[in-house]
């Protein structure tokens, strides 16, 4: 009786490690099927598309602004981040010169560089196109400082203060991110005048992360960053130019109408320069800007540079 009973808990006790193995087992399978899922390539792929085709309908909006809003520039214009444009530049000694405002406290932005050997080109052809009938009249981006606006750690509609030691601690959260992103490999897709008189470079990506899961891994490391950011989420973009006035000389005299079409020919051949121009970024920027809009304006900034370190592009 007694061996009966020591055989039978011998049996419990060999079924109770096989069910804790088994339950064990299945846990984890599931575990690991549900991450695959989570990180597998179909999916990538899906986020990819989606975004592409978003960008593609964004930038066919803002190809329309300045037929659908008008020419704003010419009476009282704003820039992208709805700041006026006549409160931001002086004409001094017949040329254009920024007035630096302090940005209190400092704007931290986070953006895409693109490298001066790739942008001078650019920057060079923007200048041909319009400088001739814009002299004194238009303020070109630095082409060293030519960047992709991607996500606002503080901005100056939403301002959050930070100490150094959060700053520092931001900076590194925007570094282990740097580490996960993959070079992104861009093409021009158009070249956009937008109402305000900002002459935009609007980009497609051929490969590497999209900027839609650029923008969610810098959100999920900036927790503490504004709700409302000032770009949309799939947005590829970067100033070239912004015009302050009216072009000092037309082909021929014209009304208002020959005015946009003016405008519509100008950026016509800014597409047929630019479009199709193909580019690699490789760094990500944690810029603390000192002075308002201090990266289009060369305003004090201070910038720390991030390799993007994902090998795959
Ligand atoms: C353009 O930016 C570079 C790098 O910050 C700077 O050295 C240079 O002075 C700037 N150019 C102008 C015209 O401000």
């Amino acid at each position: 009786m007694a061996r009966v009973l020591n055989r039978w808990s011998h049996t419990k006790t060999v079924l109770l490690i096989w069910f804790i193995c088994t339950i064990t087992f299945y846990s984890l399978l599931r575990m690991a099927l549900l991450n695959a899922s989570h990180n597998s390539p179909s999916d990538d792929l899906t986020v990819d598309i989606v975004a592409k085709d978003s960008r593609a309908s964004l930038y066919d909006k803002m190809a329309r602004d300045l037929h659908d809003k008008g020419a704003l520039f010419l009476k009282q214009g704003e820039t992208s981040q709805s700041l006026s444009l006549s409160d931001i530049f002086a004409l001094k000694d017949g040329s254009v010169t920024p007035m630096l405002k302090a940005a209190d406290p400092p704007v931290r932005a986070n953006v895409l560089h693109l490298s001066p050997d790739q942008s001078s080109p650019i920057s060079a052809a923007v200048r041909d196109i319009f400088l001739p009938y814009f002299n004194k009249v238009i303020w070109f981006q630095n082409s060293s400082m030519y960047h992709f606006s991607m996500y606002h750690a503080s901005h100056h509609i939403v301002p959050v203060p930070a100490t150094e030691a959060e700053i520092e601690a931001e900076a590194n959260a925007v570094r282990a991110v740097a580490d996960t992103v993959c070079p992104l490999n861009i093409v021009l897709d158009r070249v956009v005048l937008t109402s305000t008189g900002v002459v935009l470079g609007c980009w497609q990506v051929l490969s590497g992360t999209d900027p839609l899961t650029i923008r969610a891994k810098l959100k999920t490391a900036l927790p503490r960053s504004p709700a409302k950011q000032l770009y949309n989420n799939v947005m590829l973009h970067t100033s070239f130019a912004r015009l302050l006035g009216r072009p000092n000389t037309y082909p021929q005299e014209g009304d208002k109408t020959s005015e946009l079409k003016f405008f519509d020919e100008l950026v016509t051949r800014a597409n047929n320069r630019l479009s199709g121009i193909q580019a690699t970024v490789t760094e990500l920027w944690y810029v603390e800007e000192y002075d308002v809009l201090a990266l289009a304006l060369n305003g004090r900034m201070k910038t720390r540079k991030f390799q993007l370190g994902c090998s795959k592009a």
